[in-house]
């Protein structure tokens, strides 16, 4: 049997290679056929008419260009219609080279799951593929082949707009999930109906930027690049992603989009990446800006020597690289190489094959939003939410419940449930297919159960005079529940903030509402982490629903009546005060470490804040317990060729049934360089029943020990290792020691 398989897979491998070789051919053959101007036509992409995120090119002769094979790619074109639109002008060019159609499908297409950050909260994997191939079989019916995702970029400070985009803050939890979600764009192969390329972005550092302003500069050491920045994207390279995007900051002094270091040594280099990279939106015209390249033409030369293969919306390639050619300053087999790169995407997508493919109304019709879809997106939904706190069981709501006052800015909303970056559909009666949180409680209570509203304030400004309604309504209830937060369009691109704390009168309207003596459960809507102390402080049950897409109302619903058991656990550090960012789990240790969060003195630490996040890395409450014992480790000793099998019991001793999020940390005692005082390596989301107890098995290999030492080598240094077995990384439950010896 084994034989068998292995013969099969050597077959699929081997006609896999076949398959490329004749790629390859016809990429030749086409490309001997190809002008200069049609060469670099097909490096170059525009925007279409759908929603933009930068400054627009105006074109008026788009149409005519595609048509004269002088543009490859577009952006922001959606739907069968106006994809089969532009590709018919594309195949009336004399070569007949397909269009590929990129889109920003970054947490769904029509059937909207939660916003990344939210997703990532789930810490469960399969969820995120489920989220990433729901997203690619919708997005390829409507034409789409291609998305900007991921985004793998590691976030640290909570002020930078686009932390709701990636996974979070750290970089084993960022690897597994870069990897997940580019297994569910791509599915099984490139080619395949229900698959759409990703795009793993942005090349690099882009989370890095100097006090979390987005598009800023980034200024990092080579190790730190390496050892927390690098890894999701070489784990995205791993799962076979077809393209990277390069990114708008400057890394130690070079933009990302001119860097040959990034670009070439290690993408295309020492990772031996064969896909094409394209550059963001605009960025290659905006090194000029940078004070990198005098003019649009030195632009062009420094990123395509840099290895940025497509233009996005800069018009720097085709208007100079054909000049730069001619003048000898780039040499024609650069630009082969771009173009060889981008035509065998084209190819492997099958587009020569059918150009119209992807564009399929019969296709369409059935994926949006189907049933299913949505199914998925309620699952995924209910899995990023995460219980911060919950006193005096306030939670579950009870079911005799005769009144639920619902108030706050977030209760009617629909389009606001959908976070950034959804992708603006045209024609969208957002009402008909976004389940707000209104209407999910109110589909969940029964007949005898009464919801009152009132919406109490905005989310920002400084106007009160909703306040008295809402004290009235919640003084004829049972229970509050107060749905509040920040916009959906006040996290994302270019939406940094410098003020992490609840917007407008929002934490005015939690203290008019606790004093009415009423039990208060707080929801809190957001795309970062928030501060909200008064609130964590006095309020008895807190959830943190970030933006949770088409199913929110219902996921909400259901955790808030108990049938779904909240699982999620912070892919962030949550801060008291703006004052501590950036803060993050796995930092290095000082020399002068604070005893005590309350330690003053010669030591690090702040005289006016405890150095402790509001909320740490990991944490999540659930409506049951879960005890940690026994601890065991196969050995004390192991050499680097050896792994050690680390077990534990976990039991569910509350009464219901839930899942919880076991992660296992390690601390390297004493490196060659500085390490981080505990850092995630592995982890479980593990189902029990109420009663229900589990041996919970780990193992420890060299990987896991590695460091990036100051050469810049993946190595294991032999020494003491501490293993810890955490609910989060600031509750250990569970350690013991091992060393590596040579
Ligand atoms: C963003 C990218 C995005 C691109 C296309 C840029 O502004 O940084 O992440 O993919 O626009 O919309």
């Amino acid at each position: 049997m084994k034989k068998l398989t292995t013969f099969a897979l050597l077959m699929v491998s081997f006609f896999a290679a076949a398959q490329q070789e004749t790629i390859d051919q016809k990429v030749n053959a086409l490309l001997k056929k190809m002008t200069i101007e049609e060469k670099i036509g097909q490096l170059n992409q525009y925007t279409g008419d759908n929603s933009a995120t930068g400054p627009i090119t105006i074109n008026p002769n788009k149409q005519a260009e595609i048509k004269a094979g002088l543009i490859g790619s577009m952006l922001n074109v959606v739907g069968t219609k106006y994809t089969r639109q532009y590709q018919e002008l594309a195949m009336q060019s004399r070569l007949k080279i397909p269009l590929l159609f990129g889109q920003d499908v970054i947490h769904g297409y029509k059937t909207t799951f939660p916003i990344p950050l939210a997703e990532a909260a789930s810490w469960d994997l399969q969820a995120i593929e489920l989220a990433a191939r729901v997203a690619a079989t919708e997005a390829s019916a409507s034409g789409i082949h291609w998305t900007f995702a991921p985004m793998v970029d590691i976030g640290r400070d909570p002020r930078w707009g686009r932390v709701m985009e990636g996974a979070g803050e750290d970089t084993y939890l960022g690897s597994k999930i870069a990897y997940a979600r580019v297994k569910g764009f791509q599915g099984n192969k490139l080619g395949d109906l229900n698959s759409v390329m990703a795009c793993v972005k942005h090349f690099a550092a882009y989370g890095a930027a100097t006090g979390g302003r987005d598009y800023n500069s980034v200024d990092m050491s080579e190790r730190m690049l390496f050892e927390t920045y690098l890894p999701p994207f070489k784990a995205a390279l791993d799962a076979g992603a077809a393209t990277f995007m390069n990114s708008f900051n400057d890394i130690n002094g070079i933009p990302a989009t001119g860097n040959v270091h990034l670009q070439r040594d290690i993408l295309k280099g020492k990772w031996n990446f064969q896909g094409f990279v394209v550059s963001d939106w605009g960025s290659i015209g905006e090194m000029v800006a940078h004070g990198y390249s005098k003019d649009l033409k030195a632009a062009a030369l420094s990123a395509i020597t840099a290895g940025s293969d497509m233009d996005m919306e800069s018009n720097a390639y085709r208007y100079n690289l054909a000049e730069l050619v001619k003048e000898g300053k780039v040499s024609i087999d650069l630009i082969d190489d771009a173009v060889k790169r981008i035509l065998r995407k084209k190819y492997e997508l099958g587009l020569f094959e059918n150009p119209y493919k992807y564009s399929d109304d019969k296709r369409a019709e059935k994926a949006l939003n189907n049933p299913e879809n949505r199914k998925a997106a309620l699952e995924v939904a209910e899995k990023s939410i995460v219980l911060l706190k919950n006193e005096n069981q306030t939670l579950p709501l009870s079911k005799s419940l005769k009144t639920i006052a619902f108030i706050g800015p977030m209760v009617k909303e629909y389009k606001a449930n959908m976070g950034f970056w959804s992708v603006e559909l045209p024609d969208v009666d957002y009402d008909k297919w976004v389940v707000s949180q209104w209407d999910g409680l109110q589909n969940k209570v029964g007949k005898n159960t009464k919801l009152l509203y009132a919406k109490g304030c905005e989310v920002d400004g400084d106007n009160k005079d909703g306040f008295a309604e809402a004290v009235a309504t919640a003084k004829q209830a049972d229970v509050v529940i107060l749905s509040i937060g920040e916009r959906r369009d006040m996290s994302g691109e270019a939406k940094s903030r410098s003020d992490l704390h609840l917007p407008g009168v929002q934490e005015d309207l939690v203290k008019a509402i606790q004093a009415t003596g009423k039990p208060v459960v707080v929801l809190v809507n957001a795309g970062r982490p928030l501060i909200f102390n008064w609130t964590a402080d006095n309020i008895p049950a807190i959830v943190y629903t970030w933006w949770l897409g088409t199913e929110a109302g219902n996921a909400i619903a259901n955790v808030l009546s108990g049938d779904y058991n909240p699982s999620g656990k912070l892919p962030m550090t949550f801060p008291r005060e703006v004052g501590q960012v950036p803060i993050y789990y796995n930092h290095f240790s000082t020399g002068r470490p604070a005893p005590n969060e309350n330690s003053t003195g010669y030591v690090s630490s702040y005289i006016d804040l405890k150095n402790s996040p509001k909320f740490p890395f990991g944490y999540g409450l659930s409506y049951t317990k879960f005890n940690y014992s026994d601890l065991k480790l196969s050995s004390a000793k192991i050499k680097s060729n050896e792994t050690i099998k680390v077990s534990f019991q976990l039991s569910n001793v509350g009464k219901v049934a839930g899942e919880e999020v076991v992660q296992l940390y390690l601390q390297d005692k004493f490196g060659s360089v500085v390490r981080p005082v505990l850092e995630l390596k592995d982890f479980q989301k593990v189902k029990l029943n109420a009663g229900e107890s589990k041996t919970i098995e780990f193992t420890i290999d060299k990987e896991k020990l590695s460091l990036y030492n100051d050469k810049i080598e993946w190595v294991a240094e032999p020494g003491d290792f501490e293993v810890m077995i955490g609910a989060s990384s600031a509750d250990i439950k569970l350690k013991a020691n091992f060393e590596l010896v040579q």
